[in-house]
């Protein structure tokens, strides 16, 4: 098993190899991805929703993170293992970001982080490359800033696209091995791609990004309910375990389960 490292993402990057990244939260969804060959396993803030069931990203806290990314860490050895710096634990100041950042390479054991804002994060991202932690930007919509943006929409459209432009400049200019860009027009996203030498990771920002990210149990069908319009549902997970309990509960009511090889001899 050969670790991947940020190097071999900028070279695929160079080859025009794009590649997908996952949200993972545990050692079973971690443990699956890995094998499957995902080279880069996001433990998001997102775990604020789909593990803590909390209406939006920003209750969740490191202390909370941190054990969920010590469980996908240990659970995939070929991929590069990135957590999520929660709201609240970075903004404040550089040292602010360093501090978080360090726990969750020494508690938890991941190979980078990733934190949300563009230009004005950058001196965060200079701080966390130059004390040696490989950090990942995140563009575009933010979640955490859902209050501040007034909810859930594309950002970079018409005259927008210039901020986008130069937050995606000044997040590479302060060190980020790659960008996360979300819900940013087609082809805004393409043209970021086109000028940066990092490679960028698209989430509703078109095909022209070097690398797609999904959470997990939405690309899984797990989540039910309305999914956003950039999710793709790759499997029925909630279908299937939906009727596998039935199915278990109906035997046990039954009597089929367990049967003899199911059951020791005395
Ligand atoms: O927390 C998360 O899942 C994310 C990805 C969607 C990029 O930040
Ligand atoms: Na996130």
């Amino acid at each position: 098993v050969k670790k991947v490292r940020t190097h071999h993402l900028q070279k695929w990057k160079a080859e025009g190899h794009r590649w997908a990244m996952l949200t993972a939260y545990d050692q079973g969804a971690a443990s699956v991805f890995d094998e499957a060959g995902i080279p880069v396993l996001l433990v998001g803030d997102s775990a604020s929703n789909n593990v803590f069931a909390n209406p939006t990203s920003l209750p969740v806290t490191v202390d909370e993170l941190i054990p969920l990314a010590r469980a996908v860490a240990r659970s995939a050895p070929r991929a590069l293992v990135v957590g999520d710096l929660p709201f609240g634990s970075f903004q404040r100041s550089p040292e602010q970001a360093y501090d978080t950042a360090v726990r969750f390479l020494k508690e938890a054991g991941v190979q980078a982080v990733k934190l949300e804002g563009g230009a004005e994060m950058a001196p965060q991202i200079s701080k966390l490359t130059e004390g040696g932690v490989p950090v990942m930007a995140h563009i575009g919509f933010t979640p955490q800033s859902e209050h501040a943006l007034g909810g859930y929409r594309v950002q970079g459209r018409g005259e927008a696209a210039e901020r986008l432009l130069a937050d995606a400049h000044a997040v590479q200019e302060a060190g980020a091995f790659s960008v996360v860009m979300e819900m940013v027009p087609a082809p805004i996203a393409q043209q970021v791609t086109a000028e940066l030498t990092i490679p960028t990771i698209g989430i509703g920002a078109g095909a022209g990004c070097d690398a797609q990210v999904l959470v997990w149990q939405d690309a899984m069908g797990l989540n039910t309910g309305r999914a956003p319009r950039f999710v793709k549902k790759y499997a029925d997970l909630h279908g299937v375990m939906l009727e596998a309990a039935r199915e278990y509960a109906d035997d046990v009511a039954s009597g089929t389960f367990p049967a003899a090889e199911h059951s020791f001899d005395s």
